[in-house]
């Protein structure tokens, strides 16, 4: 190989042509040839892993068990050389010496020998802070951090690219399945219209054991939180905050425009009862909390997370089996990814693979830049149109040429409309009313749902879907 000079910051230039040399791979800035193949100076690659629960520690895992065949592949050595916890007394099962742990996360982004950072720790603070100063240190980082991203990603991407390191994400979205590179590469050409998918796992638990074991909506979420799927506050699962930050990146990468998590309109599936799956089953539906992002004609930009009936029925719908389908442009037509898109290994494995496109593009000197987007002009879910199921419940069955009438005046045209009865001694008392509607506008099956609360005949008007999908 020819020589390559690299500059090391403080240190001046230096001429670089060993093999398997200890370089500070972080704090280079190439100033003379790139090696045509990484393979050709083989390195080793010090990764500092903030955070060290489920994910971090199936990470740790997966680089000591693929370490040698990442070597043989790629001629990277990866090594996790040190590991910010909360505690230092809790057990975690990874084969590391005692010494590579800290309690203070910036002693290890501080650590001139870290070239990597991982950052699993979650949340706003201090994960942002801990990033800008890994960029800005040189070292790449590797983050499943959705939330800061749906939030703070425009800072975090110039960050990286001012640092002219990487800042790579796959993991954020939907664990094990590679969503954000065949977006953000495979289909750079292609006009993507639409992003629509099933992008969180616990809900899809929980609908799913309703579905098929007939659980009603607490059992499922309490065998969530045994499994350890749900937390202790599951509100970011199932009010959709999550899916709601992950539909913002996807949307954001899919259409190259910023979009953040306060663009996305959400809703959660705590309202979703047995009734409403039995109905939907019948009618051919499967509730699904679907994240849904289209770029429209207009140039405009919608992006929301609700609980939906979908029509066909998804074709893998397996209790952590998430999913999403990509429309492209006319070139590709519409793909389909499916698999394990949450939990600690199938989220460390997508964590480890950019870990290695990192770690490479670190050995060269370079970095996958996203460029800087413009803000996304947003389309409010008011102006959408969608097919309804809307469930009521009224105090007799009478009323339904009053509740009828409610949807004509706020011109929701009634597709069709069962009516049960919730007294069987008579026939009157409490009635279910479920209707479906023609295509409607968001706004005026909003006028009509205020309008039904006010009616005194009306008891509880119960929950409201989306239908997608065709007959
Ligand atoms: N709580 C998330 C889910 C974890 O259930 O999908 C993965 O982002």
């Amino acid at each position: 190989m020819g020589d390559t000079r690299w500059e090391t910051p403080g240190e001046g230039d230096r001429v670089f042509t060993g093999v398997r040399e200890r370089f500070p791979l972080g704090a280079l800035r190439r100033v003379g040839r790139v090696p045509d193949t990484v393979a050709e100076v083989k390195r080793s690659v010090n990764i500092g892993v903030l955070g060290c629960g489920n994910v971090g520690a199936a990470l740790i895992g997966l680089v000591e068990e693929r370490a040698d065949d990442i070597e043989a592949r790629t001629g990277l050595r990866l090594e996790v050389t040190r590991v910010a916890v909360r505690s230092l007394s809790k057990e975690r099962g990874v084969a590391l010496p005692a010494k590579v742990f800290t309690t203070d996360a910036g002693e290890v982004v501080g650590d001139d020998d870290v070239d990597l950072v991982v950052e699993v720790i979650g949340g706003i603070e201090p994960a942002r802070e801990l990033i800008l100063d890994s960029l800005a240190s040189g070292k790449a980082v590797v983050t499943a951090n959705k939330e800061l991203l749906a939030n703070h990603g425009a800072e975090l991407f110039a960050a990286s690219d001012d640092a002219g390191v990487d800042l790579l994400f796959e993991a954020a979205v939907a664990g094990g399945i590679p969503l954000i590179r065949p977006l953000r590469e495979s289909l750079v050409g292609e006009d993507v219209s639409r992003v629509l998918g099933i992008v969180n796992g616990t809900t899809n638990y929980i609908l799913t054991k309703m579905t098929e074991e007939g659980w009603s909506y607490s059992e499922a979420l309490a065998e969530a939180q045994s499994l350890g799927y749900a937390e202790r506050d599951p509100t970011a699962d199932v009010e959709g905050f999550d899916a709601g930050a992950k539909a913002a990146i996807i949307a954001t990468i899919a259409f190259g425009r910023r979009v953040v998590a306060g663009d996305v309109s959400h809703e959660g599936i705590s309202g979703i009862t047995s009734t409403d799956i039995d109905f939907a089953r019948r009618l051919g539906y499967r509730i699904k909390l679907l994240a849904l992002c289209d770029h429209m004609a207009d140039g405009s930009i919608a992006v929301r997370v609700h609980p939906d009936g979908a029509r066909p029925a998804p074709p893998r719908f397996g209790s952590r089996q998430l999913q999403r389908g990509v429309r492209g442009g006319d070139a590709v037509g519409e793909l389909m990814f499916f698999g394990r898109g949450a939990g600690g290994l199938p989220t460390a494995s997508a964590v480890l693979g950019d870990v290695v496109d990192a770690a490479a593009n670190l050995a060269k000197a370079t970095h996958a830049s996203l460029g800087s987007f413009a803000k996304a002009k947003v389309r409010p879910i008011d102006d959408l149109h969608y097919r309804y199921y809307i469930n009521l419940e009224a105090d007799r069955p009478g009323v339904l040429a009053s509740v009828a009438g409610l949807f004509g005046t706020n011109g929701v045209s009634i597709r069709s409309m069962e009516q049960q009865s919730l007294d069987e001694r008579s026939e009157g008392g409490q009635a279910r009313l479920i209707f479906i509607t023609h295509d409607a506008r968001e706004s005026d099956v909003r006028a009509t749902l205020a309008e039904l609360r006010g009616l005194d005949t009306v008891t509880a008007v119960g929950s409201v879907l989306r239908v997608i999908g065709t007959d």
